[in-house]
């Protein structure tokens, strides 16, 4: 498989095109399929359930595959990671994005692709997250849950790495509905060393993509919709 490229497609296909244990961590942001309490505000697209910034309205494209029950997200996550087990390296990282809903669920899923749990890092978007009314604490951290394929090897490179990271969402580096911050995806990558392979199977606008050319990673995206395609082939440049 060719390193460096992000590719146009649905990653289920495109992940059994990578050979196994060829990868040394996956990094990714797969949708939440959240956002809703209940079945009909999950379904919603995910413009009508995301697209807010500081109380402002900011338009940006809808993207694919945010609309499943927990039923059938667990089930559809449970085919992705274990296509990604099969591709990691021995003691190769599993780090993945998810909310405070859909933690139990996403924590359920890389157990059942048989990874080993390792933990989960809080991100910290700071007191500018969303809170509905003055009765609430504020939504103001997502988790990256983690995990490694077998043994979890001592890094020689750098490490202990930090399990709570701060790092506000920035408008002029958000380039995607739910577009991680460059900086936060620049410290995940941190655990693995330089010229190690990172792939992401739902690169969005190309945040890992970009991070890893910074850092000297290689990385394999993939990503389904065609206009987040262009927008990360265009940050790639
Ligand atoms: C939460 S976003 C990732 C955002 C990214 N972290 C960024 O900073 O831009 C998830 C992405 O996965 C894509 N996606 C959904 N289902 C997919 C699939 N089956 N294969 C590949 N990409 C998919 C969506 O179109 C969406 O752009």
């Amino acid at each position: 498989m060719e390193l460096n490229k992000i590719f146009l497609g649905d990653c289920l296909e495109i992940l059994k095109q990578i050979p196994s244990n060829s990868i040394d961590a996956v990094i990714t942001d797969p949708p939440y399929a959240s956002g809703g309490r209940s079945l009909s505000e999950k379904t919603l697209p995910p413009s009508k359930k995301y697209e807010q910034s500081d109380n402002k309205i900011v338009h940006r494209p809808d993207f694919f595959g945010d609309t499943k029950d927990s039923r059938s997200w667990l089930h559809w996550c449970v085919m992705w990671i274990s296509e990604c087990q099969r591709i990691l390296k021995d003691s190769g990282y599993f780090l993945m994005f998810t909310d405070w809903r859909q933690l139990p669920t996403a924590t359920d899923a890389i157990q059942m692709a048989d990874l080993i749990w390792r933990g989960v890092i809080a991100w910290d978007k700071g007191l500018g997250s969303r809170a509905p009314h003055k009765g609430y604490f504020r939504h103001q951290c997502e988790y990256i849950i983690w995990g490694t394929k077998g043994q979890c090897k001592k890094a020689i490179h750098s490490g202990p790495y930090p399990g709570c990271l701060k790092f506000p969402v920035l408008q002029k580096d958000k380039f995607h509905l739910t577009g991680k911050p460059t900086a936060l995806i620049e410290e995940l990558i941190k655990i693995v060393p330089e010229e190690n392979i990172i792939l992401d199977p739902f690169i969005g606008s190309g945040t890992t993509a970009v991070a890893a050319k910074k850092h000297n990673r290689n990385f394999i995206g993939i990503e389904k919709s065609e206009i987040y395609y262009k927008i990360a082939m265009e940050r790639l440049k």
